[in-house]
Parts: C-alpha cells; sequence; structure tokens
C-alpha cells in the first residue's frame, strides 16, 4: 500500500490538463451550483481533484464525467455531485476560530438572558458549519452562560452546510486529541469525552442541542429558519462573488428575529447596507444587528 504523499505524488503525475475551455465550463458549473467562483489560479487542484475522483469511478475524459454530473438520471447525478461538492470545498475549520467574534458573542448572549425572561429560549444559526467546530463553540458558550445565569440552557444551534460527508461528521462529533487539546480545560472536561489516545467525542447533552442539516445557501429562499437571535456565517462567503455575498447576507438578515444579530467574517462583505439592519461597533468583528 503507497504512502499517502506516494499516492499524492501519484495523482498530480497521472493528472491530465485540461483545456482552458473546459476549465470555464467547470468553473461555471460549480459556481452556478455552490455559489463559489474558482480562480484561474486554482485550475490544477480542480484537475488533480477531478482526476483522483475518475480514478475512483473508473471513468478517463473530463467531458464523459461532467456529462455524468449534468445529464445522468437526478438520483446518480445528485449522488455524484454531493461526492464532488465536498472534494472540491474547503472546509477548514477550528474550535473558537476568530476570538473576537465570540467575544461579541458571550456580550451579545449575556444581553439576551438579562433581557428576556427565564423560559424564552436563544435560537443560533450556523451557517456552513463545516465538520462541527463552530456550531459546538457556540452551543458550549450558550450552555455556559445560561447554566451560570438560570442553572439550566434554554438554545438550540441548527447547523447548515451544503456538503453532506461533512455534515456527517459534525453529527459524530469525534475530534483529534491536537484539536480538543487547544480548548480551554474547563470546558474541554465538560463537553467532550476522551476516546482513545487520538480522539475526543462531544458529550451528548451538546450534541442534542444541535440540528445539523443540508442546506445550499444558494437556496436560503426556501430554508424554513425563522426568527433567529444570532446567525453565525463566517469565512464560507469568501469564495462567493460581491454581488452573490450581498444577496446571501441579505436573505440571511431576513431570518433574525427583532434585535438578533448577525456575525460574519471580517472584511467577507464591503460596501453593505439593510435597511433593518445596524452595524454593531465591536473590535475586529463583522455584525450587524436587527432594528426592533
Ligand atoms: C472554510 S469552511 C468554514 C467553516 C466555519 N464556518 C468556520 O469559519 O470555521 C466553509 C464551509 O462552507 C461550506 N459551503 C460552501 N459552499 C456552500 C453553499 N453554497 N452552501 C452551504 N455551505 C457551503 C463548505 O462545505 C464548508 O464546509
Amino acid at each position: 500500500m503507497p504512502s499517502a504523499a506516494v499516492t499524492d505524488r501519484w495523482s498530480i503525475k497521472n493528472t491530465q490538463s485540461m483545456e482552458q475551455e473546459q476549465f470555464e465550463l467547470w468553473q461555471a458549473l460549480l459556481e452556478e451550483r455552490t455559489g463559489m467562483t474558482l480562480s484561474q489560479e486554482r485550475k490544477i487542484f480542480l484537475e488533480t481533484s477531478l482526476s483522483v475522483r475518475m480514478r475512483e469511478l473508473g471513468i478517463v475524459e473530463y467531458d464523459d464525467y461532467y456529462e455524468q454530473l449534468v445529464v445522468g438520471s437526478t438520483e446518480s447525478k445528485a449522488m455524484e455531485w454531493s461526492v464532488l461538492v465536498d472534494r472540491l470545498t474547503v472546509q477548514e475549520t477550528s474550535f473558537f476560530r476568530h476570538p473576537s467574534s465570540y467575544a461579541l458573542v458571550e456580550e451579545y448572549i449575556s444581553g439576551f438572558i438579562a433581557s428576556k425572561g427565564k423560559s424564552e429560549s436563544l435560537d443560533v444559526w450556523s451557517v456552513g458549519c463545516s465538520t462541527g467546530e463552530e456550531p459546538y463553540s457556540l452551543a458550549m458558550m450558550a450552555s455556559e452562560l445560561f447554566t451560570q445565569a438560570h442553572g439550566k440552557a434554554y438554545f438550540g444551534v441548527t447547523a447548515t452546510d451544503i456538503s453532506l460527508p461533512t455534515l456527517s461528521k459534525a453529527r459524530r462529533g469525534v475530534y483529534s486529541a491536537r484539536k480538543v487539546e487547544q480548548i480551554d480545560v474547563q470546558l474541554r472536561e465538560q463537553y467532550f469525552h476522551k476516546l482513545n489516545d487520538r480522539e475526543y467525542q462531544v458529550v451528548d447533552v451538546l450534541r442534542d442541542r444541535i440540528c445539523f442539516a443540508r442546506l445550499n445557501v444558494l437556496d436560503l429562499a426556501r430554508a424554513p429558519m425563522q426568527n433567529m437571535d444570532l446567525i453565525f456565517c463566517q469565512n464560507m462567503l469568501i469564495y462567493f462573488r460581491r454581488w452573490r455575498k450581498k444577496q446571501i447576507v441579505a436573505r440571511l438578515a431576513e431570518r433574525l428575529a427583532p434585535g438578533g444579530m448577525l456575525v460574519l467574517g471580517l472584511g467577507e462583505v464591503t460596501d453593505f447596507h439593510h435597511p433593518n439592519l445596524e452595524r454593531v461597533p465591536f473590535a475586529d468583528v463583522l455584525a450587524y444587528r436587527r432594528k426592533d
């Protein structure tokens, strides 16, 4: 069995070069279905990813694979597309990835708890949640703050992503020791149990708070989420065109409850204004509050 490094070298060596015209077809298909734009610099990445997948399927020509994704039966097209999307999207993530954003979330949830009645529940949505580190971080923070205030947690997290394999990893909630050991020790002891020397799993009480679901943000108009108190969407829109980012952010804003907050990645959306939103002044964070 060759090592991963050997396999990678082998796949690059055996990757056939794609005509520019073909590349543009693949770029357009990816953008139309996911919103992601694939720059010219990522042509080799596309060639390698497609070649690896085509070899698994026994397909030789890029055009034949393209046809399978576009012309095949609805079910087979959808299944194959879901595998490919997982290979082509960037899933990099980590717990409490952008500390300033979490500092604002902490302030927001504390304010929510102080201003609402004891039985009022907080609804959180992690959009583009990848393998789950983001929704679990939000859930840990909410759990801590509610428990300190009321002795009981009143919140739920909806976590959505386009990639099904990524969502199934997120649902399992199993992470490497290297990742989990970066979390504050008190949180780690409370919300994870050690499976073995290499892995930890999120405890069921926290996993049960999160509803993972597949959702393509291009289909937000059909999404059932409403009246969310906190929407967190980071490191996904960076791959989208400017007009599309603004359209998606406007659609997310419509899903906020009055007073609800939308947290984006710093610099991910520029020049954005919405009549129902006001910018939240907080250092190193891009966030908006829906006016009451
Ligand atoms: C880089 S990860 C960001 C994860 C997390 N939000 C963070 O900041 O750490 C981007 C995620 O967006 C997802 N994604 C890309 N296009 C999408 C789309 N059209 N609809 C929903 N999710 C999408 C990818 O599958 C991936 O999991």
